[in-house]
C-alpha cells in the first residue's frame, strides 16, 4: 500500500493513496472523513457496529467503511475517554494502527485493507479516528460460538490463522473471540490492533492464546473442544 500523511489545521491524517484517490479529484482527504455528522448528512451511515456503538458503517457504494474513534475503557476513561497525550503523529494510536495493519496487508494476511487515520491535536493531548474497509458479512467468532455454529474445520482455520499472524511477529494484545471475525465463506479474518506490535518470537504468543482461551470459554458452552480444534489449527501452521 502507499501511505501519504497530510496536515489540515490541527488534524493529522495519514491515508492510503489508492483508496481515496476518487476524492482527489472532488474535494481533498481531509477532517471532514472522521466526521460521523458529514456521513450522516449524507446519509451515508447504514449502521454500528456492535460493542462499544461508537464506530458506524459508512456506505462508499462499492465498499463500505468502518469509521471507529478510540475511546478508553475502565479506569482511565474516568480521565478522558477520548484524549490521549500527545508524543507526536507518529507515536498516536491511530497513526500506529494503521502503519500496522498496512504492513500486515501487505503481507497478504487477512486484516481489512486500512483507508485513514486521523489525530485531531488538542495542545498537549489529541483525539483519533480510524477508518477500515468493512468486511462484508463478517460476524464476531464470539457469535458463532455462542450459537454453536463454529464448526471444528472453521475452528481449525482460525488457529492455523493465529499461526500465521504469529509467524509474521503480531503480538496480538486483545486476542479475543470479538476481534476475530468470520465471513461468509467462513474464512477468519483478525482485526483491531490499537496496540500491538511486530517482535522476535518470546513468550507473548503463550499470552494471546490464553487471552483467547479465557475469552472463548466466556462465549462457547463447549470451550475445551473449540480451544481443542483452534490448537491443532494453530499447530500445522506454526
Ligand atoms: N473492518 C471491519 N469490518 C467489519 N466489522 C468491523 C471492522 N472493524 C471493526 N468492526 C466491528 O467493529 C467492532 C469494534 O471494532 P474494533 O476494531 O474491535 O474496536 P474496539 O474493540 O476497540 O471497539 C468490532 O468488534 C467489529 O464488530
Ligand atoms: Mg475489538
Amino acid at each position: 500500500m502507499r501511505l501519504a500523511a497530510l496536515r489540515q489545521q490541527n488534524w493529522l491524517i495519514l491515508h492510503d493513496v489508492d483508496s481515496l484517490s476518487d476524492e482527489a479529484h472532488s474535494h481533498q482527504p481531509g477532517a471532514w472523513l472522521f466526521d460521523p455528522e458529514h456521513w450522516r448528512r449524507q446519509q451515508r451511515v447504514t449502521g454500528q457496529a456492535p460493542g462499544r456503538g461508537e464506530s458506524l458503517f459508512i456506505d462508499r457504494g462499492a465498499e463500505q467503511w468502518v469509521l471507529r474513534p478510540y475511546r478508553r475503557g475502565g479506569l482511565a476513561a474516568q480521565v478522558s475517554e477520548k484524549r490521549y497525550l500527545w508524543l507526536g503523529a507518529e507515536r498516536t494510536r491511530a497513526f500506529r494502527e494503521l502503519r500496522l495493519t498496512a504492513a500486515l496487508f501487505d503481507q497478504g494476511l487477512p486484516v481489512p485493507r486500512p483507508v485513514a487515520a486521523g489525530v485531531r491535536r488538542l495542545g498537549a493531548s489529541y483525539e483519533a479516528a480510524l477508518i477500515t474497509v468493512r468486511i462484508e458479512g463478517a460476524r464476531a467468532l464470539a457469535s458463532r460460538l455462542s450459537e454453536g455454529s463454529a464448526d471444528e474445520a472453521l475452528l481449525e482455520r482460525v488457529g492455523e490463522m493465529i499461526a500465521r499472524f504469529h509467524n509474521s511477529g503480531l503480538d496480538h494484545v486483545d486476542l479475543n473471540a470479538r476481534n476475530i471475525l468470520i465471513d461468509d465463506q467462513d474464512a477468519p479474518w483478525l482485526i483491531d490492533f490499537d496496540r500491538c506490535r511486530l517482535r522476535a518470537a518470546g513468550s507473548w504468543q503463550t499470552s494471546n492464546l490464553e487471552r483467547l482461551t479465557r475469552s472463548v470459554a466466556k462465549f462457547s458452552p463447549a470451550c475445551d473442544a473449540a480451544m481443542c480444534a483452534i490448537s491443532a489449527g494453530y499447530d500445522r501452521a506454526s
